[in-house]
């Protein structure tokens, strides 16, 4: 197994940090630190900073001169992917004090993607804001990011690259596998049962019983889903300390990789190794290389998109076809392939994959630990060819996230084909259109529906605007008629997402969207649509002028949202081709306070 005993030297070895490191910046004093503004102060305004630590029962040696750290908590019972994070919060503090910082825990708004309605995705742009300004508002020298279900990764490290100060990431880390019926089960399997329970194949109790088999320990969704891929992209930039992304959350590595964490985010703050420092267009594309490797989620698109906004890295949508397209699979981890995180992790988990893709990544990219990526994996073994494949030998050629355009989406739209049917790669079929996810639902298993197993499902009005907050709803459902027939898999496309743990032949994040007047608003019952995957196209065979006529007659739904953040989200929100991030805030404002009512 990868050893936590060389990440422990690593993580004290100033000497490798230095030669890394520090020729570029000069290490910070103490009375650099921006903590200093508030602590350090003399007269009535220190006097109030200061005292108001005391009031918790903390000593003045305890914070005088330290590099603060926060530690920002997206523990939530709402949110039960991060119900443990109080634990792993102990375990960071533990390592900050070791090192001779000071912690400081605090929350932000936590997003937890089974119970938030609508979406979680409305609200990560807020998950975002609130991280953000929380972070430049107090006294922190340093931040450590506890995330782990879905959107609280992004969100979180969105709102601190809009900051920019030194940060680390601690994820929660998966579920143990789940067992039921003496088989290993995942989040993945939950599509399968729902398709077996309209069948009729598993009773309602039977389903019941395998919800407590599935989620049987602390973590996030067990795998190769969104929040696993969140935390394999924090590990491929370089955020995270090696093996941050697969441990699992039951397993006691994960509080001591928390612990390390917080022993390693003090000396940034020394070195002053900041995100822009490790966030370059190289690590975004080893991200993107190394999502390609694992058969990560296709929500890794949007959420990477909106990080290089914050950061201000020039990254497209043809950068991930560009990149990661003709990268092969080298794990086997479901959706795509058979296995759970749990068994990535004993298989020698992503610093494994690094090792194996040493060749076709950026290997010199800065990781939090001053040591490039390809040094920390330099010595990572794979420990089952099952699970994880050597270089020459992958589990598929291609394995990256292809993106397509034509008149249906000439912003693009994205497919990931290891979770596709091959044959339906190439198609050509009716489209049987769903204006909005309540006409789908109303009709998706109504015997009278007719369709044919060549038919292409289109559903309108699920992208950022329309739904608003571009649900994960892409992978709509056989309908009941095809799939009592025998059918697994259709063409599906929409402006919406999917889920990570979800799979089939779905074109998603079609833009410009349906309610932003999109072509895909005007698409008909019966009209042909022409999918080519090799060739990158996605054709409604209407002509222009027909459409020109549709348009005349086209309103956009009104959703009936006219205050609060949901209105000011449908206003300002860009499109998924660009993140799906509000306009207003992209890039930075840095960690300056410019105004002191003090
Ligand atoms: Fe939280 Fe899947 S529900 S990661």
């Amino acid at each position: 197994m990868f050893s936590f005993g060389r990440e422990i030297d690593a993580t004290k070895n100033s000497h490798i940090v230095d030669n890394i490191v520090i020729k570029k910046k000069k290490q910070k004093s103490m009375k650099e630190l921006r903590s200093q503004n508030w602590f350090g102060r003399k007269g009535k305004d220190g006097f109030i900073y200061r005292a108001w630590m005391k009031n918790q029962g903390i000593p003045d040696d305890a914070f005088r001169g330290k590099p603060v750290i926060g530690i920002c908590n997206t523990w939530s019972e709402l949110t039960p992917c991060n119900a443990h994070f109080r634990e792993l919060a102990e375990s960071v503090k533990r390592g900050v004090l070791e090192a001779g910082g000071f912690p400081l825990e605090f929350p932000v708004m936590s997003l937890g993607e089974t119970l938030i309605k609508p979406t979680a995705m409305l609200y990560r742009n807020l998950m975002s804001m609130d991280t953000e300004e929380s972070i430049r508002a107090n006294p922190l020298d340093g931040v450590v990011l506890l995330a782990g279900c879905d959107k609280t990764t992004p969100a979180t490290i969105m709102g601190a690259c809009s900051v920019d100060i030194p940060t680390i990431v601690v994820s929660g880390g998966p579920m143990l596998t789940g067992k039921y019926r003496g088989k290993d089960v995942g989040t993945s399997d939950v599509w399968r049962w729902n398709e077996q329970n309209r069948l009729g194949e598993i009773s309602d109790e039977e389903f019941r019983f395998a919800e407590g088999c599935m989620a049987r320990s602390r973590g996030h969704c067990a795998v190769m889903g969104t929040a696993s891929t969140m935390a394999c992209m924090v590990e491929s930039l370089g955020l995270s300390l090696p093996e941050n992304a697969a441990i699992p959350a039951a397993d006691s590595r994960r509080k001591v990789i928390s612990q390390l964490s917080g022993r390693r985010i003090v000396d940034m703050v020394k070195e002053d190794l900041c995100l822009s420092d490790i966030l370059t267009k190289e690590t975004f594309e080893n991200a993107i290389i190394l999502n390609a490797a694992i058969g990560g989620s296709t929500n890794f698109v949007v959420h990477l998109l909106a990080i290089a906004g914050r950061i201000g890295v020039d990254l497209t949508l043809d950068d991930f076809d560009r990149v990661g397209s003709q990268i092969p699979l080298m794990a086997n981890l479901q959706p795509s392939g058979k296995y759970f995180m749990e068994d990535f992790y004993y298989a020698g988990g992503l610093p494994a994959v690094i090792k194996q893709m040493d060749k076709d990544l950026h290997r010199d990219a800065i990781t939090v630990n001053g040591k490039s990526i390809g040094d920390n994996c330099a010595n990572a073994e794979i420990y089952n060819n099952e699970i994880i494949a050597q270089r020459d030998a992958p589990y598929q050629e291609a394995s990256g996230i292809a993106v397509v355009y034509g008149n249906l989406c000439q912003n693009g739209a994205i497919i990931k084909p290891s979770a596709a049917t091959a044959e339906l790669m190439v198609h050509t079929g009716k489209a049987l259109v769903f204006e909005n996810i309540e006409d789908y639902h109303a009709k998706i298993n109504d015997p009278s529906l007719e369709a044919e197993a060549t038919d292409i499902l289109v559903l309108k009005n699920v992208g950022p605007k329309g739904y608003p907050g571009m649900p994960e709803v892409g992978n709509m459902s056989v309908p009941k008629t095809l799939l009592e027939a025998g059918v697994t898999d259709m063409v599906r496309i929409s402006d919406g997402r999917m889920s990570g743990t979800a799979f089939g032949t779905v074109f998603l994040h079609v833009s410009p969207e349906s309610a932003a007047g999109g072509n895909l608003a005007l698409v008909q019952n019966g009209d042909i649509i022409e999918v080519d995957v090799p060739n990158r196209s996605l054709n409604l065979k209407v002509s222009d002028e027909v459409l020109a006529e549709r348009r005349k007659s086209w309103v956009p739904e009104d959703l009936g949202y006219d205050r609060g953040y949901v209105e000011m989200y449908i206003r300002d929100v860009e499109e998924s081709h660009l993140g799906a991030d509000l306009k207003f805030l992209k890039g930075k404002s840095g960690s300056e306070v410019t105004r002191d009512s003090h």
